[in-house]
């Protein structure tokens, strides 16, 4: 058996911004001209009207000010509210391959490899442009890396469990280095016409880099992350739903195929879930909550985040050891708890510890003890 460890990650992050400011006027422009379109209906009682959203609400109950994007302007259009990517011909390269070389190679910088030399690629994200021929098996070829590739989808849980599949295959002699990615568009699969959702979701990508621990040492490169330890849950729930599918074409009049969830539901039973299996990691551990010097949390509520901490520690812990991305991110689904690691680990000293975790739909929740090299 090898040990594996993380040697670098990457990150790209969309040039396009929307503000909630920005997100709130369109929606509530779009309230003001549905309930007048459906003014007869709304007064006879048959339509309910349409209530506005509020930028204060948002911040409030989700702590998210603002997202990053691949596509603002339709998003913000009152006819379209959703990003419009023009239909690529078969030849050309996809949306989602595109996001991951751009965080890919910089991973690949960051480790000091070269593409070649990887021989495992996964796309782990919520969502695949297609169902075939695999996002990763085109990345593996326009990136010019060897061996073999696929895609896996575990909702917002996908980069722990991608992170646990990539080291598993480096345990085992599988695979020598491995390039996980998650390329995540979700303004693609958000429903911006929705009050309840049309703030959630953020669009980015990153990478993670995997290797034998033997080969990160050989060559110097001491700023990596070892594996220690993992604990992966799955739970069935409806409460986080997307419905879009390969049989959506054999319904009558598809609907519905966009995300949706149950926040309150979500927020009540996802945060003692993922509470209980990062205690359980530390504990299994013989380690103390207060060991771990830095928790890089999924990334799509800090009032969840927040209690999370609490629970665990029994305080609220600073933004050294909690950082939070979601202020400027949102929820960036399987990549927001990489975005923090990747953006807040320079402070961690050689041997100090850290845990990867996130959590969603399924439900599912993956966390990960690393100590750095
Ligand atoms: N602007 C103004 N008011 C809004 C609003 C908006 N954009 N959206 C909802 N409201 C209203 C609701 O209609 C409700 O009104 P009511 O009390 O009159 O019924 C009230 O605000 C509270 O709504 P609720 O949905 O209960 O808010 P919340 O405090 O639960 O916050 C979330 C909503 C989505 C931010 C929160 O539930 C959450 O983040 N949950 C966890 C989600 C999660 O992690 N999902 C994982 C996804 S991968």
């Amino acid at each position: 058996m090898f040990t594996a460890v993380i040697s670098a990650t990457g990150l790209f992050t969309p040039s396009e911004t929307i503000s909630n400011q920005e997100l709130v006027e369109s929606y509530n422009l779009y309230v003001e001209e549905t309930n007048f379109a459906n003014r007869a209906l709304i007064s006879s009682g048959d339509v309910e009207a349409l209530q506005p959203s509020s930028a204060q609400f948002i911040e409030k109950a989700s702590g998210i000010k603002s997202r990053f994007v691949l596509q603002k302007q339709d998003i913000l259009n009152t006819q379209k509210m959703a990003p419009q990517f023009p239909v690529r011909h078969d030849q050309a390269m996809s949306k989602m391959c595109e996001m991951a070389i751009k965080a890919a190679t910089g991973a690949i910088n960051n480790a000091g490899i070269t593409a070649e030399e990887i021989d495992l690629v996964i796309v782990a994200a919520s969502n695949t442009e297609r169902a075939y021929p695999a996002i990763a098996i085109e990345l593996q070829a326009a990136l010019g890396c060897g061996g073999y590739g696929f895609d896996m989808n575990v909702a917002c849980s996908s980069a722990t469990f991608g992170i646990k599949t990539a080291s598993d295959a480096i345990r085992c002699g599988t695979a020598e280095k491995v390039l996980m990615v998650n390329p995540e568009i979700c303004s693609g699969h958000l429903n911006f016409r929705d009050r309840d959702c049309h703030f959630i979701f953020g669009d980015v990508c990153t990478a993670v880099i995997l290797e034998r621990e033997s080969d990160v040492i050989a060559r110097e490169h001491l700023d990596f992350l070892r594996i220690e330890d993992f604990k992966l849950i799955t739970q069935y729930s409806n409460n986080i739903r997307n419905n879009f599918g390969f049989l959506n074409r054999t319904a009558e009049n598809p609907q519905d195929l966009l995300f949706k969830q149950q926040g309150r539901k979500v927020f009540k039973e996802v945060v003692p879930m993922v509470a209980e299996l990062i205690s359980n990691l530390i504990a299994d551990n013989k380690l103390l909550p207060e060991d771990i010097a830095s928790f890089w949390l999924h990334q799509a509520n800090l009032n969840m985040n927040h209690l999370i901490s609490k629970k665990i520690l029994g305080y609220l812990p600073d933004e050294k050891k909690a950082p939070i991305v979601l202020d400027t991110y949102a929820n960036t689904s399987s990549a927001g708890s990489i975005i923090a690691m990747h953006l807040h680990r320079s402070h961690l000293l050689s041997g100090e510890l850290g845990i990867l975790c996130s959590f969603g739909a399924g439900y599912s929740a993956g966390a990960i003890l690393l100590k750095k090299g």
